[in-house]
């Protein structure tokens, strides 16, 4: 036997005996059971706000004598059970556990191992779900009808149905649907009705009214990849295999935004990995509330408006969110400790789309702005960077992995990767890229499993995997080595920044700037100015720091940008200089989205600046904010 190279002895120890290894974030013992497919039957109860419906799972049992049967479930209610079609009156919700939600146990006797078992359960969501925003017809853009949608990434899932809540179970799905208002699911809508003779799913169905919509899934999906919205949904198409899904008054600024792009960022991507799956590629715009950027739901990715500036700067949301047709949503993370998986792989072909499309330069340009990205999220965690900026975390004890959810698993993880294509070569590094995702699609993986196969596809290039300090890369908190990127799209930026640095050292005349500074510039550049700047301006005195930020706002007027990211940037260097003719316009920001990339950094400013006003604007919005957002903003502030 080889002996174990210095730099992978940490990783030798914490490798699991099974692998993948078990996800600490559910409950369930799902590692008994492969599931076949999964038939999910819902009505929308609109008055009550919640989901009536039944799930119906088709499984194999796949070790000798299991006994019970355990999903997750969170704030569910569930009325009746049935096991091969005989109903099981004993099954139990065990006392919830913080975090992780209450175990359904259901017991089954002593079961053999064997095929094509049926377990169906009716059940109820409940007013604490956390997967589910129901807005009110107020809240939404046309104000004449509700709306409501889900988030189950990453244990979620467990509040909208009971369910082997871990990205190490897939699954095909069938979907049925009733609702008054139009709705979508992640997967294809069925021209053929898809009912079954199944007794519960007629009763559930016929309970409600409205229009049934069916759809089906046939790739092998995790539960955090279930999603459903309704509401007054109108779509357009932005591609050939492409449409964007909104409400009727923003479908055509949506349509611009996106027809330009996806089919070639489609395009892109196929050259780089292998062809799209999925069929179609389809686009969610919802409300503001909506917590995140993107979500890569299959078939649907849902997108923030923020998105939708008029201009096209924000595409790159579209490419990432794509590029998790492949990593991610073809193959797993087995865990949420092993998130780097999904989403470093995902930054890494996002800016290979990106490169494919404007040039290299712009792949460089990316990484520059993630980067730093990274080196700021290190910096907030103070204490808990001990585990969270490593890029395989520790999450067992019932820690919730929304805690842990930050930019070092994107950035550390596109890092990573990038090292590996400059050690082993651009050329060969591409041909790995096919290989890994032909031998782990439709299944999840840990990154122990990443090693081995990195070793498997590059044996003839050993002793320069063996120089990679994988223990450092895997387990050690902080930044990784700094990459040589290239500057030619941000030196421009760095040149406007390092002028008014030299004006603020000097005599404080500001008077030879002008909006014209930045003309010809993409909204990215602005972006990487304004973080620049921001840095110099922490070596110097808040009087200083003051009169450059006011200045610099009657030059550029950055608060009225259409663009997010260059409003959340403007913000923060104008709470770090104490510019207090800002913070009431940071609030009224505030007010208007949910994405908690801003919201939640937004919040923290305006707390160390001014509390009793961060504090006013929580409670003024606090029902405009989605159920996770709420929460943690919450916790953010102390409340
Ligand atoms: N899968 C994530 C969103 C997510 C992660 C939701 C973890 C819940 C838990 C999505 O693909 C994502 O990364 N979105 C980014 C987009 C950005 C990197 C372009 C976001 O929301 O900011
Ligand atoms: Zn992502």
């Amino acid at each position: 036997m080889s002996s174990v190279p210095a730099n992978q002895i940490l990783l030798e120890q914490n490798r699991p005996a099974r692998s993948p290894e078990l996800d600490p974030s559910t409950l369930s013992n799902f590692e008994n059971f492969k599931v076949n497919t999964t038939r999910l039957v819902l009505q929308v109860d609109w008055q009550q706000k919640i989901l009536k419906g039944v799930v119906k799972y088709d499984l194999d049992i796949v070790q000798a004598n299991v006994s019970q049967i355990v999903l997750d479930t969170s704030f569910l209610n569930i009325a009746n059970i049935k096991w091969n079609k005989q109903t099981i009156a004993d099954f139990s919700v065990a006392s919830r556990r913080e975090h992780l939600g209450a175990a359904l146990v259901i017991p089954i006797g002593n079961a053999a191992k064997s095929k094509n078992n049926s377990l169906t359960i009716c059940f109820s969501t409940t007013e604490n779900c956390t997967a589910l925003q129901w807005l009110t017809r107020e809240q939404t853009s046309g104000k004449t009808t509700p709306y409501l949608f889900s988030q189950c990434e990453p244990i979620h899932a467990r509040s909208l149905f009971p369910c082997f809540d871990t990205p190490g179970v897939k699954s095909t799905f069938t979907y049925i649907v009733r609702s008054d208002h139009p709705v979508v699911v992640s997967g294809n809508s069925s021209e053929q009705p898809l009912f079954s003779d199944d007794e519960d799913e007629q009763a559930v169905i016929n309970a409600g009214k409205g229009t049934d919509y069916h759809f089906y899934q046939h790739i092998p999906i995790p539960s955090y990849l279930v999603a459903i919205a309704s509401g007054d949904l109108t779509s357009n198409d932005i591609g050939p295999r492409s449409k964007v899904y909104t409400e009727p008054a923003n479908v055509n600024a949506c349509t611009y935004e996106f027809e330009a792009d996806t089919e070639n960022f489609i395009r892109a991507a196929e050259a780089v990995v292998f062809p799209y799956e999925w069929k179609t590629f389809n686009v969610l715009v919802l409300p503001p509330s909506f917590p995140y950027g993107g979500m890569e739901n299959p078939n649907i990715t849902f997108a923030t408006p923020t998105v939708i500036s008029g201009d096209r700067q924000n595409v790159d949301v579209i490419a990432h969110e794509l590029a998790h047709s492949w990593s991610g949503n073809l193959v797993t993370n087995g865990s949420w400790e092993h998130f780097w998986l999904n989403e470093g792989w995902t930054v890494y072909l996002e800016r290979r789309i990106i490169a494919a499309v404007h040039g290299e330069a712009h792949r460089h340009f990316s990484a520059i702005i993630g980067w730093k990205q990274l080196e700021e999220s290190i910096e907030a965690m103070g204490a808990s960077a001990d585990n969270y900026s490593r890029l395989v975390v520790n999450l067992k004890g019932g820690v919730h992995p929304d805690e842990s959810y930050s930019t070092v698993p994107y950035e550390k993880g596109f890092n990573f990767l990038f090292m590996l294509e400059n050690l082993l070569g651009k050329e060969t590094f591409d041909s790995f890229i096919p290989f890994y995702f032909n031998k782990f699609k439709g299944k999840s993986l840990d990154s122990y499993m990443f090693r081995d196969t990195v070793y498997e596809y590059f044996k003839d290039q050993k002793e320069k995997l063996d120089s990679i300090d994988w223990d450092t890369w895997y387990f050690t908190p902080g930044l990784p080595p700094k990459p040589k990127f290239d500057t030619s799209i941000a030196n421009a930026c760095y040149r406007l920044s390092d002028k008014w640095l030299e004006a603020a050292k000097g005599n404080g005349d500001y008077s030879s700037f002008s909006a014209k500074d930045m003309d010809g510039w993409t909204s990215s550049q602005t972006v990487v100015f304004l973080d620049t700047l921001g840095d110099g301006l922490d070596k110097l005195d808040l009087g200083v720091k003051k009169n450059l930020s006011a200045a610099l706002s009657s030059k550029y007027h950055l608060s009225e940008s259409s663009n997010a990211e260059v409003i959340s940037r403007w913000y923060r260097l104008a709470t770090s200089a104490e510019l207090e003719s800002e913070y009431q316009r940071l609030a009224d920001f505030l007010g208007t989205v949910g994405r908690m990339k801003y919201v939640r950094p937004g919040f923290r400013q305006l707390n160390k600046v001014k509390r009793e006003l961060a504090i006013a604007t929580f409670k003024k919005n606090d029902t405009f904010y989605h159920p996770i957002c709420r929460s943690l903003v919450q916790k953010d502030l102390g409340l």
